[in-house]
């Protein structure tokens, strides 16, 4: 038996991980605890609680979370287990409730998880001390971010950041109009490796490549070296018209901010290349201002366009799948069939989306051959997957211990 910090540590930083590090469980079990059990995880978009009692559910590993309005409009999250004999209380996806009641026993809780109502507990039965317990839950320009330590790592130099970036895009003032939830058959970073790199693209992304480009000065990280010329000028422009859209890559590695430029011409992800929403989510001065891509380690990635957002999350659900979701935000106000045509909105990613299923899933079944080897990224088309699998290394070790030993 090896142990992970050794494994780390032999690794060639210029290469793919080893094979463990895509399907042994112990490696999964130690990803969870080293960094998704304690950071901070993009959980929702604000506007998916349309109103007190509206909550959405989510799964972390072993770890159940509700996500719920109050009645005051602040946001909060619970973990999703009662305090009498820990029966999961919300069940479903998403919903609304006035109170959360237990299934079990009906113990009923308030919005804020204080315990309202608990039947013939007895005289000496403290329904203070028996809240529903808290996950750290911050806002962040109308996305929610839920952190599961019981210390939460800082968020504020992230959020100041990221803030400026966000508020063109108006999210608070947005609706889901479609979201798609896939299982990818692939371990969590083989997800990431994907999403970092479009060397890809041009072989498998015939509906993307009309308007993202793939040139790896966008697509890159670009760490280090100089803007060219011609993405400073975009920047530029933008920032001129107080639209924030320099590169930031934060000091650690873990999120990346950047208004890049889609292909000449093109507005929006659309098989014509024009915006796909009349009525514009935010105040994005251009129509060619290019896409606003985030990426924030390990849970999200996503594409703030002039007239809508799209919004990824990715969460591991064993060391070989991973689900994917998507949600595609509108203004509020605009209407399907008259703003917008939701299979012209949708059809570019959703069949991007698939076409990225299919390559993670082609990959993990070629690593869990006896004969791979991991093979040398490519310095001009994979500084992303570079920088994320460094992030993630440093996280690892980090994290993990140095008795914690892989499955073989
Ligand atoms: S387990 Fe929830 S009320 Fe009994
Ligand atoms: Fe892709």
């Amino acid at each position: 038996m090896t142990s992970i910090q050794a494994l780390l540590a032999r690794r060639n930083p210029a290469y793919a991980l080893e094979q463990a590090f895509y399907t042994d469980p112990k490696i999964f079990q130690a990803d969870l605890e080293s960094i998704h059990y304690r950071d901070w995880l993009f959980a929702i978009p604000a506007c998916e609680l349309e109103k007190p009692g509206s909550y959405v559910t989510h799964k972390v590993g072993d770890y159940r979370v509700v996500i719920v309005r109050g009645a005051d409009q602040e946001i909060r999250a619970f973990h999703n287990s009662c305090r009498h004999r820990g029966s999961v209380i919300c069940k479903a996806a998403k919903g609304h409730a006035p109170k959360l009641v237990c299934p079990y026993h009906q113990w009923t809780y308030e919005l804020d998880g204080s315990l309202l109502w608990a039947r013939d507990m007895g005289p000496d039965f403290d329904p203070k001390a028996h809240g529903l317990k808290p996950v750290h839950c911050r806002e962040l320009a109308g996305l929610v971010y839920i952190c599961l330590a019981e210390e939460a790592p800082d968020f504020d130099g992230f959020a100041q950041t990221a803030e400026p970036y966000l508020a063109a895009h108006d999210l608070s003032n947005a609706k889901v109009a479609f979201e798609s939830t896939i299982i990818e058959k692939g371990n969590w970073k083989l997800v990431w490796e994907n999403n970092r790199e479009c060397y890809h693209c041009g072989g498998n992304h015939p509906a993307l490549c009309r308007t993202y480009p793939d040139d790896p000065s966008v697509t890159g990280i670009g760490e280090g070296g100089e803007t060219p010329a011609h993405l400073q000028a975009h920047f530029d422009r933008n920032e001129a018209a107080n639209l924030p859209s320099n590169f930031h890559l934060s000091a650690d590695g873990q999120y990346r901010l950047a208004r890049m430029p889609l292909k000449e011409g093109a507005q929006s992800y659309t098989m014509d290349g024009k915006a796909a929403v009349r009525r514009w989510l935010g105040r994005v001065p251009f129509a060619d201002a290019g896409a606003l891509l985030q990426f924030h380690y390990p849970t999200t990635w996503n594409h703030f366009l002039p007239d809508h957002s799209v919004i990824f999350r990715v969460t591991p659900v064993s060391p070989t799948e991973t689900e994917v979701s998507t949600k595609w935000l509108v203004h509020k106000d605009a209407q399907e069939g008259v703003d917008y045509d939701l299979k012209r909105l949708t059809e570019v990613w959703m069949a991007t989306n698939d076409e990225d299923r299919q390559v993670v899933e082609d990959n993990q079944q070629g690593i869990n051959s006896p004969a791979y080897s991991p093979g040398p990224y490519s310095p001009i088309q994979e500084s992303g997957v570079l920088q994320f699998v460094d992030w993630y290394c440093a996280r690892l070790a980090t994290g993990v211990s140095p008795s914690a030993v892989a499955a073989e």
